[in-house]
């Protein structure tokens, strides 16, 4: 189904499973604390409407998902109806062991949702071998135009979902008594389509399978190696989440410290790069309850793509130490 983006895709899949699975206290329904704000929010919004439970995977101090600790909390159980995780981190580049994770799922009889955001514009992916029942993504993080998302899902899973938005188009009749709904996909498209949005995000689509899924993950797989490397080595500059580029994809979230030994809020971080010509995030990425957890109210991100160079990293870590020598009263 197209949407608007992954926020609506994510809010379809929690508006619409809730009635589908007559959710009520009692129920669990399961997200993990490196989740996009997208990816909480929904859920949130369904366990306030419904009294269901929302429970969460924590993360070690590696960045990780704590799967020890959720074995431990019987996180999974009889009583979890969903579980809901990005595949991977937009924070901490972290890559979920998602497949595993659904089949623990699939075994208690839960639905699983895969928020895909940072996962389908850098890896080859097989739904069906993920085990996602529902999986989203959105257009700006492909190369593709911005107001277009998409959830796929099993289609046997969408026949008996109820619709999300009514109004033109998601119908079969409308009577003044009621109405009854067109069949997966239309069913969740009511209103005129983002047509050209979708144009774009197809030509988006061409351009990343021309160059092949495959070759765009090994070279954000060598990039990530290198900017690791580089910014593991700079004093004062400490990266959050996995170390290794190992399951792990190009995101990388970090903080700074001034040559005189204090914190430099990533705001500043990203000015002082931005005027060196290097662009990066500052602030919590919407992924607040993350900062919460690893004690920080705000990092610094830099992301890297099928586009992003070595000497593109270089400039970055050159741009790092500039930044911390000259916060810590340093001229260069
Ligand atoms: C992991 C993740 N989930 C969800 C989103 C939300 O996407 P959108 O802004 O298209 O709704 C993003 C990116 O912004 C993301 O990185």
């Amino acid at each position: 189904m197209f949407t608007k983006n992954a926020s609506e895709a994510l809010n379809l899949a929690a508006y619409s499973l809730g009635p589908l699975l007559k959710l009520g206290p009692g129920d669990e329904i399961v997200v993990s604390v490196l989740e996009h704000h997208s990816n909480i929010v929904p859920w949130q919004l369904l366990c306030e409407r419904t009294g269901a439970r929302l429970r969460w995977y924590d993360v070690t101090d590696a960045g990780r998902l704590d799967l020890d600790k959720a074995e431990a909390e019987g996180l999974i159980n009889e009583r979890t109806r969903i579980v809901s995780l990005a595949w991977v981190s937009n924070t901490l580049g972290t890559v979920n062991p998602v497949a595993a994770l659904a089949a623990a799922a699939h075994a208690v009889g839960a639905l699983v949702v895969v928020d895909a955001s940072q996962a389908v514009p850098h890896l080859p992916v097989d739904v069906t071998a993920l085990g996602a029942d529902l999986l989203a993504f959105t257009g700006h993080k492909m190369v593709g135009p911005t107001g277009i998302g998409v959830l796929w899902g099993r289609y046997d899973l969408l026949e008996t979902m109820p619709p999300f938005l009514g109004g033109g188009e998601m119908i079969e009749v409308v009577r003044m008594e009621g109405s009854t709904f067109a069949r997966p996909p239309a069913r969740f498209e009511a209103g005129t389509p983002p047509i050209a949005e979708a144009v774009g995000l197809g030509a988006a689509v061409d351009y990343l399978s021309g160059i092949g899924m495959d070759r765009i993950a090994a070279h954000e797989h060598a990039i990530t190696a290198y900017a690791l490397d580089r910014l593991l080595a700079l004093d004062g500059v400490s990266v959050l989440g996995p170390r290794e580029a190992v399951d792990r994809g190009g995101a990388i979230s970090f903080t700074v410290t001034s040559a005189d030994g204090f914190e430099v809020h990533p705001h500043d971080v990203m000015q002082l790069l931005d005027s060196r010509g290097v662009a990066v995030r500052g602030g919590h990425h919407c992924a607040r309850p993350l900062h919460h957890r690893l004690g920080i109210q705000a990092s610094s991100r830099a992301s890297s793509y099928l586009y992003t160079t070595p000497a593109e990293i270089d400039a970055l870590a050159d741009a790092l130490v500039y930044a911390r020598d000259f916060f810590g009263g340093i001229r260069r």
